[in-house]
């Protein structure tokens, strides 16, 4: 097994910090970015972790998976990304001629910081003849050194359709890994060691806490959660409602929140999601499980930011010829697998 030293999250440039702590946006700011993605002939894609105010202005608000099909879709020229710097480096790799910007390029990721290039060749190293599949939440560098990207929504069926004749290492999630672990049954599966530090917050603790408090909640749980796995132990045990727990991406969520018909619904994730599913369910009241996950990086994505960036063209999102090949070959099997014709 291969433990990493995780580095503490990248920090945002000071100014950017400065923009992002600044005055708000002056009152009808939504009108002015619908303008001026007019003007640019630009399509603005949201994950679902961003301000609520930045997903009501965005043209689609979604999980990994489904912005990145959106990306390889559009026909706008420029495309602009509210969420992270490796779901813009996806958007880009997708879309190599259209022109990817984001509200502030210092919107990391500490999952995707776990794990580096030099480090991922050492892990290939270890295990020559190793199947690779890196989870979207890296940077290109490392898809570049992967066999086939996977996001979670799709990786079990990824897993699922990887060759068995060879090891599989599994990055950089552990619970994300653990899970499709679980549920392929693939045991010559290896999983870096790491972990996002918004998801890996919620705890045993706080899922207890809550089913106490909301003994009848339907229970919505991401698979990066510290939680994920010792919640489908309990439901084992029975101490947790098999049937009212849910393992699931944002975009499942979102999928799953029209269906729901009980009364409240205890949510697992970065707290961005919730703004969704209240919108998708007035009937059902969707609580954190743990209201202090919230994921800085996509908070990044303020509207002052947003309207440099539209004004500005700022900041520009680009991958190396060298790097963005291979990377986009491991994103495209991944875009393939569930569409017509799609596996491997
Ligand atoms: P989804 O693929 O479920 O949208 O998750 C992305 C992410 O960053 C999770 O933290
Ligand atoms: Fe990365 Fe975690 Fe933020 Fe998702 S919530 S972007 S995995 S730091």
């Amino acid at each position: 097994m291969t433990l990493v030293d995780l580095p503490a999250p990248s920090l945002p440039a000071p100014a950017d910090v400065a923009a992002f702590a600044g005055p708000g946006a002056a009152p009808g700011w939504q009108d002015e970015v619908r303008a001026l993605a007019q003007q640019r002939n630009a399509i603005v894609l949201a994950h679902n972790y961003v301000l609520p105010e930045i997903q009501d202005v965005a043209d689609h608000v979604g999980d990994s998976l489904a912005l990145s099909r959106l990306a390889a879709s559009t026909e706008a020229s420029t495309i602009v990304f509210c969420g992270v710097h490796f779901m813009a480096e996806t958007a880009k790799l997708l879309s190599p001629g259209r022109t990817v910007l984001v509200p502030t390029a210092a919107a990391g990721c500490s999952l995707a910081d776990t794990i580096d290039a030099p480090a991922l060749r050492g892990w290939k190293a270890e295990h020559p003849d190793a199947y690779v599949v890196a989870y979207v939440n890296t940077s290109a560098a490392v898809k570049a050194e992967a066999d086939i990207c996977c996001t979670s929504s799709n990786a079990v069926d990824i897993v699922a359709v990887a060759p068995r004749d060879r090891p599989l290492l599994f990055l950089p999630d552990a619970f994300l890994g653990a899970h499709v672990k679980r549920l392929t049954g693939r045991e010559d599966m290896h999983i870096w060691l790491g972990e996002c530090h918004v998801h890996a917050g919620i705890s045993p603790t706080d899922v207890r806490k809550q089913v106490a408090a909301y003994p009848d909640a339907e229970l919505l749980i991401h698979p990066e959660c510290g939680c994920a796995t010792s919640a489908l132990w309990l439901t084992g045990t029975g101490d947790l409602p098999a049937e009212r727990t849910h393992i699931l991406s944002t975009g499942g969520m979102a999928a799953l929140a029209p269906r729901l018909t009980g009364a409240t619904a205890l949510v697992a994730t970065e707290v961005g999601m919730l703004h969704q599913l209240a919108r998708a369910n007035s009937r059902t009241t969707f609580l954190p499980m743990n209201p202090k996950a919230s994921c800085r990086y996509m908070k990044m994505s303020t509207p002052q930011l947003l309207l440099r960036c539209l004004r500005e063209g700022r900041d520009e999102v680009t991958v190396p010829d060298d790097v963005a090949v291979p990377a986009r070959r491991a994103v495209q099997k991944m875009i393939a697998v569930g569409a017509p014709g799609g596996g491997e």
